[in-house]
């Protein structure tokens, strides 16, 4: 089973992954993930992806295309794609390199979530350094440290509600025309991201229940 989990920024795709990797035996590709290991391993690639994802726009196709082509190659497991594709043009990459490796996406699913809740959303996530947990933080009380592991938690550069506007723009511009690329291929399913995590949660294992 590879499924494609869409949505804006803030809608739980991440959150969802986390969850969905275990529940299901999928191994979780988040691309921006991907990109910001680049940015902390100090590589040449990753000051050139930081000048792009810290000011809330898309690296470029071919750089993504291959970048992801390499991580996809190396695992056999059914994957759950987290914030790729992002362009039309990552679409069609996408279905060109599942095809050469025999494998086809199962399914694309859209957490959906009004704008008005992604930047207090945002505005309040907080992620784990040591173990990568994402969580949601009292910014009257916020945390110190990860309850999971202790690690010390960070604000992603892109995460000021300025970043986070210009952000929606490009999800508008870019992002949403790969729902009306997926929208006819019978693979197509919207779950309501407005609800606690739980039910959200709830809602896509009950999609990929029926298609695994
Ligand atoms: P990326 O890291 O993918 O960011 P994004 O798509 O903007 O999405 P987020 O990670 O911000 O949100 P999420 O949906 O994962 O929500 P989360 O679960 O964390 O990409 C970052 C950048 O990298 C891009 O802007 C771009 O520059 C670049 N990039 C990445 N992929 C690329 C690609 N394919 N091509 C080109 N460039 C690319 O949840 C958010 C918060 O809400 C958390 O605090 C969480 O605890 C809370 N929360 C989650 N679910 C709920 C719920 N149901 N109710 C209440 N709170 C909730
Ligand atoms: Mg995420």
């Amino acid at each position: 089973m590879n499924i494609v989990l869409m949505g804006c920024p803030g809608a739980g795709k991440g959150t969802q992954s986390a969850k969905l990797q275990q529940k299901f035996d999928l191994y979780h590709i988040s691309t921006g993930d991907v990109l910001r290991a680049e940015i902390a391993s100090g590589s040449e690639l990753g000051k050139k992806i930081a000048a792009i994802i810290n000011d809330g726009n898309l690296v470029p196709d071919e750089l993504m295309v291959s970048m992801l082509e390499k991580i996809v190659s190396a695992t056999d497991k059914g994957i759950i794609f987290d914030g790729f594709p992002r362009t039309v043009a990552q679409a069609e990459a996408l279905d060109a390199m599942m095809k050469r490796l025999n494998r086809e996406i199962t399914e694309v699913v859209m957490i959906d979530l009004p704008e008005s809740e992604v930047v207090s959303r945002i505005s309040s996530r907080r992620q784990c350094k040591k173990c990568g947990a994402i969580l949601h933080v009292d910014l009257n009380a916020p945390l110190t440290a990860c309850p999971a592991c202790g690690g010390e938690l960070y604000s992603r550069a892109d995460d000021t509600p300025e970043r986070v506007k210009h952000r929606l723009e490009v999800y508008h511009h870019d992002t949403l025309p790969v729902k009306n690329y997926y929208q006819n291929s019978g693979k197509y399913v919207e779950v309501n991201g407005n609800q606690s995590p739980e039910q959200v949660f709830e809602d896509i294992s009950k999609v990929l229940e029926k298609v695994k």
